[in-house]
């Protein structure tokens, strides 16, 4: 039977993954847990979309977590994630924030970073789906172990905080070959036919950032969206310089700006730097890891501008909704040129002339 998107489209065969009957959801699309940025309009936006969307609530709250759920499920009925960060948030704060998740029936979390063993048996024990984004394959032995439902494979091209050194081309067909349950691939695509690519790799659905971050319902500042619809892959940087507010020395992938071009290395180490913005009502210090945000005041271009590789594919501003249409419409089209066997072949009459 054809599985019909909401939109009444029937959605390819080859994009009926059994993720979506795990997450329970219609596209194989998730929007990134990206910190500040995805929020509930987001989320909620993707969810409505048919896809699986996802809240970035690192470091946030309890009181901020209740909100957002709450805001969500206003404008959605659809399941979603949480997204944490257990490495990156003090353990007071972490045991607050899954309380929280717990106490409102949060049906998926989204992990990052080092593999919290203890806390992923906690969430199964508890029924929550525990999806887990690594970026080796050292890591998603550690989560499998630990019981984790899905592995999001992170590549090495992805924007913001970059876990391992391996190409998405590369790290998914090995994850996807070793274990049982499905895999995400994330880091690099924002087209359908990405998404086709990461489906021929052996994942079942994919994780987008930067392509969502410049959607009309992400909480990123508009300087960023634009950074971005301006930036091609080779513009992007990995780059230790971003620290402040994570407890060890971690990568991250951005666009330039003075921080990665040393304009203030001479404030480096300061135990407190400058403060150079505003955001949430919170300062923000020059080297922090947060990125500026819808209501960003003060100095934003000097704040991290993470992006993935993917920013070359992404030129406009899209609603969620319609950047997901978009992926299915340029998927459906991938599908059928590879069935018509007319990739790469070059017209007859070309034939002779190409430098
Ligand atoms: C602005 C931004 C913020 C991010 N914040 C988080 C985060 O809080 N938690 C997380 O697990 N991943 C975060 N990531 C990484 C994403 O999960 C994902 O791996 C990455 O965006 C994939 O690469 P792409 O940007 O090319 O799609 C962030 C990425 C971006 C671009």
């Amino acid at each position: 039977m054809a599985v019909v998107t909401h939109d009444g489209d029937s959605l390819p065969r080859a994009l009926q993954t059994p993720l979506l009957e795990l997450l329970g959801c219609e596209v194989p699309i998730m929007n990134a847990g990206m910190g500040g940025v995805a929020r509930s309009e987001l989320a909620a936006a993707v969810c409505n979309a048919g896809g699986f969307g996802c809240l970035g609530m690192v470091r946030e709250s309890a009181s901020r977590i209740t909100e957002e759920v709450t805001r969500l499920r206003a404008r959605t009925d659809r399941p979603f994630a949480v997204n944490l960060i257990p490495a990156a948030t003090a353990p007071a704060l972490l045991e607050q924030q899954v309380e929280t998740c717990l106490e409102l029936d949060v049906p998926a979390i989204t992990l990052f970073w080092d593999v919290d063993r203890d806390l992923v048996k906690e969430l199964k024990q508890r029924s929550v789906l525990v999806l887990h984004q690594v970026g080796s394959r050292a890591d998603a032995q550690h989560a499998l172990r630990a019981g984790a439902d899905v592995l999001i494979a992170q590549g090495a091209e992805a924007g913001g905080h970059v876990r391992g050194d391996v190409s998405t081309l590369a790290l998914v067909p090995e994850l996807a070959a070793m274990a049982r349950v499905p895999v995400v691939a994330s880091g690099g695509i924002a087209t359908g036919a990405g998404l086709v690519a990461a489906l021929a790799l052996g994942a079942q659905g994919i994780s987008c950032g930067s392509l969502f971050l410049a959607t009309r319902e992400a909480n990123a500042h508009p300087a960023h969206q634009r950074r971005i619809c301006d930036a091609h892959a080779e513009d992007t940087l990995h780059t230790y310089r971003f620290y402040r507010n994570w407890p060890m020395a971690a990568a991250t992938r951005v666009l330039p700006n003075g921080i990665t071009r040393g304009d203030y290395d001479h404030l480096r180490g300061l135990r407190e730097p400058p403060v150079i913005g505003e955001q949430d009502g919170q300062p923000v210090y020059l080297f922090s890891t947060d990125s500026p945000l819808r209501d960003a005041t003060g100095g934003v271009t000097a704040m991290a501008l993470y992006a993935g590789q993917s920013c070359g594919q992404i030129d406009t501003i899209l609603p969620a909704a319609a950047c997901i249409r978009q992926l299915l419409e340029q998927a459906r089209s991938a599908l059928d040129q590879l069935q018509h066997d007319t990739i790469g072949k070059a017209p007859a009459d070309s034939i002779g002339r190409a430098c």
